[in-house]
């Protein structure tokens, strides 16, 4: 009997689904994304985009960062980064609105353009527009050679390896992983940062592939909460500071690929409109993995409870305050909390999945959605 492999059977590998192996491969994928731009042991990163215009970056009064869906997601995780490090102010814009709202855009300002694709038509004339008036363009982009690649003055790839999968996953933690070097390496010419804190977050980063591989351990447990709420018509996602990026990004997984309405919401926003929505059949994701606003979350996730809303809850291993009001905890490895997104973002990706699994959709190819986005 002749054996039949298709090219795609062998691309996908032992994994049902480009999605599914996609968010496996992060711990490589951000791996090499880190790849010769860092050295945790001797304290240095090198982004060798960055290091060409560093005068330049380093006298900006303020950063614009423009992209599309789920990269906007991880500009925002750039502008807590940014800010938080190396202190200069940021705006996160949605290309489509930033570039027909006659933006104020000046010659000192850098523009980080994030895109997987490179090809997304919004971003792409955004930074046309911003080059026109002279701001300095250093696009983020995972397509070798792609458009806004070439459009941009500087750049870093992501290096995540090719993502077939429309839902992007392992493209968003390697755009995270690129902008902490970029902000990291802006902080230490700024002197922003204290070395030993530099070098205690490098180490961190160092290390965070292994802990991602931990999170990933806990697909059992996530796929059967998948179980427990696959045929929920809404979901909630709540997070606070790096978590909010987080939050919102988790809804837009479920929404494009299972079909079910999602939002995502800071946290302390919930009071003034999504908590009329919690009732016993609203099933809302705490990320509750900050030590900074423990307290605060742990407020929210009772007020969710005492509307009997259902609490499936990311937690740091070990948590027992949240443990005892939330009806599931996800517990995740720590680490420093600038770099939890690329922890916390894990088991939303798989809870996700598997809910759209369960739902019979096309994880690959969702209804109405492209991979890339080549018109206006
Ligand atoms: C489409 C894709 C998303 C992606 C967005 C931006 O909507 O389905 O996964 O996040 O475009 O794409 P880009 O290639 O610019 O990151």
């Amino acid at each position: 009997q002749k054996l039949e492999f298709s090219l795609e059977m062998i691309e996908k590998g032992n994994f049902e689904h480009f999605m599914l192996k996609e968010i496996y491969e992060q711990p490589k994928a951000i791996e090499d994304s880190l790849r010769g731009r860092m050295n945790a042991s001797q304290g240095w990163i090198k982004l060798g985009g960055l290091d060409e215009y560093i005068n330049r970056i380093d006298k900006a009064e303020r950063f614009i960062i423009t992209a599309c869906g789920t990269s906007w997601h991880s500009g925002m995780i750039g502008e807590y980064l940014l800010e938080d490090l190396a202190r200069i102010p940021v705006e996160v814009e949605y290309a489509s609105e930033f570039r027909y709202r006659n933006p104020i855009i000046r010659d000192n300002d850098v523009v980080i353009a994030i895109s997987q694709s490179g090809e997304t038509a919004d971003t792409l004339a955004a930074i046309e527009l911003a080059k026109e008036r002279q701001a300095l363009i250093y696009g983020i982009c995972n397509v070798i050679g792609s458009s806004i690649a070439r459009a941009s003055h500087a750049g870093s790839y992501t290096h995540a390896g090719p993502e077939i999968g429309v839902a992007s996953t392992k493209a968003f933690s390697t755009q995270v992983s690129i902008i902490t070097l970029i902000a990291l390496q802006i902080a230490q010419v700024k002197g922003t940062i204290p070395t030993s804190k530099m070098r205690e977050i490098l180490y961190e980063l160092e290390n965070i592939s292994k802990k991602i591989e931990e999170t990933l351990l806990l697909n059992d447990q996530i796929k059967e909460i998948a179980a427990i709420y696959k045929d929920a018509n809404n979901f909630l996602y709540l997070g606070r500071g790096y978590n909010f990026p987080v939050a919102l990004e988790g809804a837009l997984k479920l929404k494009e690929i299972s079909y079910i309405h999602a939002e995502g919401y800071p946290a302390a926003e919930m009071k003034h409109g999504p908590i009329a929505l919690i009732d016993e059949n609203m099933p809302v994701v705490f990320l509750a993995t900050n030590k900074s606003a423990y307290e605060k979350i742990v407020s929210n996730v009772q007020e969710v409870k005492a509307r009997k809303g259902k609490i499936i809850a990311v937690v740091l291993k070990g948590d027992t305050q949240i443990a005892e009001l939330a009806d599931h905890v996800i517990e995740v490895p720590e680490t420093e909390e600038i770099l939890s997104p690329l922890i916390t973002i894990v088991p939303l990706q798989l809870l996700a999945y598997h809910i759209a699994i369960m739902r019979g959709c096309n994880v690959d190819q969702p209804r109405n959605l492209a991979k890339s986005v080549t018109v206006e």
